[in-house]
């Protein structure tokens, strides 16, 4: 018995456990009421009266280091266990991955506003459902001339006097008949025209429309304020053309083309190797427009512009089908 108690000792002495399967073991043995402690109680009760007192101390000493052991194992084996837990959760990953984005449509809407904004002009805003008036007659659109069918409208059936703006240039004339000049404003908004969707065309698309009406506006502030819109939003490299076109409502009329911000005029896909790009139309408010709207032609003169936003996003990330705009695809919005 005395030599059983020994080799317990060594053996509680040397043991280590770092699984709560091995903690379990040693508890079995050395703690519970069916381990070895209870045999050697048992036995005790056989030891001769004159060795009981060596034994009892004997016993008493294996069952204290049995439990202060244990204790220790159980601390070793419960950090061992949260380390392992811990090192499966990734306590520096940011606790939201979905934040969400601006759409790139709005992102460049900003954009311009913020340009335009510092340049004086104001934001205004306008019907998608409008009637023929505003969208036409008071924009010097004759009546049943083609260029109402140039635009490919879509009319309401119920109302063929109603339909979807074809352009955002209906704004230009709900901010002039209700006052009077000077009038400096952007006009941002969506536009629909009845195409066939396609990677560079699609039925609905967004617009941001310019106008500057006041005394002695003149060409030349036609063309400072877009040589500096298109510096602040391609590059301070950025060249601006004006070829000669032809709109109802502007007199002279002129498209806005770019120098390609991406070959640098050299020639390339995006361009067409023409070194060019076109961004919108523009021109001389037509007299008819400013009358339509009961201003002063003789008194007042003035600029306006349209350009697609679209059209100036697939440029500035190089976007090569408009389609992408509106599908909602997470792969692409994820990106801006
Ligand atoms: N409204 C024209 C279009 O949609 C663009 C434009 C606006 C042209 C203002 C000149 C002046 O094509």
């Amino acid at each position: 018995m005395k030599e059983k108690i020994e080799q317990y000792l060594k053996e509680i002495d040397e043991l280590t456990a770092s699984t709560k399967d091995e903690l379990e073991a040693f508890r079995l043995k050395f703690i519970s009421r069916k381990g070895v402690m209870n045999d050697l109680f048992n036995s005790f009760k056989e030891v001769p009266n004159e060795q009981k007192k060596e034994f009892g101390a004997k016993l008493n000493v294996l069952k204290e280091k049995a439990q202060s052991k244990f204790q220790e194992l159980i601390e070793v084996v419960n950090t061992a266990s949260s380390k392992e837990e811990a090192g499966s959760i990734d306590v520096t990953l940011p606790s939201f991955t979905n934040t969400g984005s601006l759409h790139p449509l709005t992102k460049t809407k900003n954009r311009i506003i913020q340009i335009f904004e510092r340049q004086g002009f104001s934001v205004a805003e306008g019907p998608e459902i409008e009637d023929d008036f505003h969208n036409f007659t008071a924009l010097n659109f004759p009546e049943n001339h083609p260029a109402r069918e140039m635009q490919d409208t879509y009319f309401i059936t119920k109302n063929p006097d109603t339909l979807l703006r074809t352009h955002t240039s209906n704004v230009q004339i709900r901010l002039m008949e209700h006052g009077q000049p000077p009038f400096r404003s952007i006009m941002p908004g969506r536009v629909y025209r009845n195409e066939a969707i396609s990677a560079r065309a699609h039925c609905f698309f967004n617009q941001v429309e310019g106008l500057y009406v006041d005394k002695e506006v003149s060409f030349k502030d036609l063309k400072q304020t877009l040589y500096h819109f298109a510096k602040e939003m391609f590059g301070k490299d950025t060249q601006v053309r004006f070829r000669p076109s032809f709109f109802p409502f502007t007199e002279p009329s002129a498209e806005i083309d770019i120098s390609c911000f991406i070959c640098k005029g050299d020639g390339c896909k995006i361009c067409k190797h023409t070194g060019w790009v076109e961004i919108g139309g523009s021109g001389m408010v037509d007299p008819n427009v400013l009358e339509a709207c009961g201003i002063d032609s003789k008194e007042y003169s003035g600029f306006a512009f349209g350009m697609g936003i679209e059209r100036i996003t697939m440029l500035k990330y190089q976007i090569d089908d408009i389609r992408l705009f509106s599908e909602n695809d997470m792969r692409f919005l994820s990106q801006f």
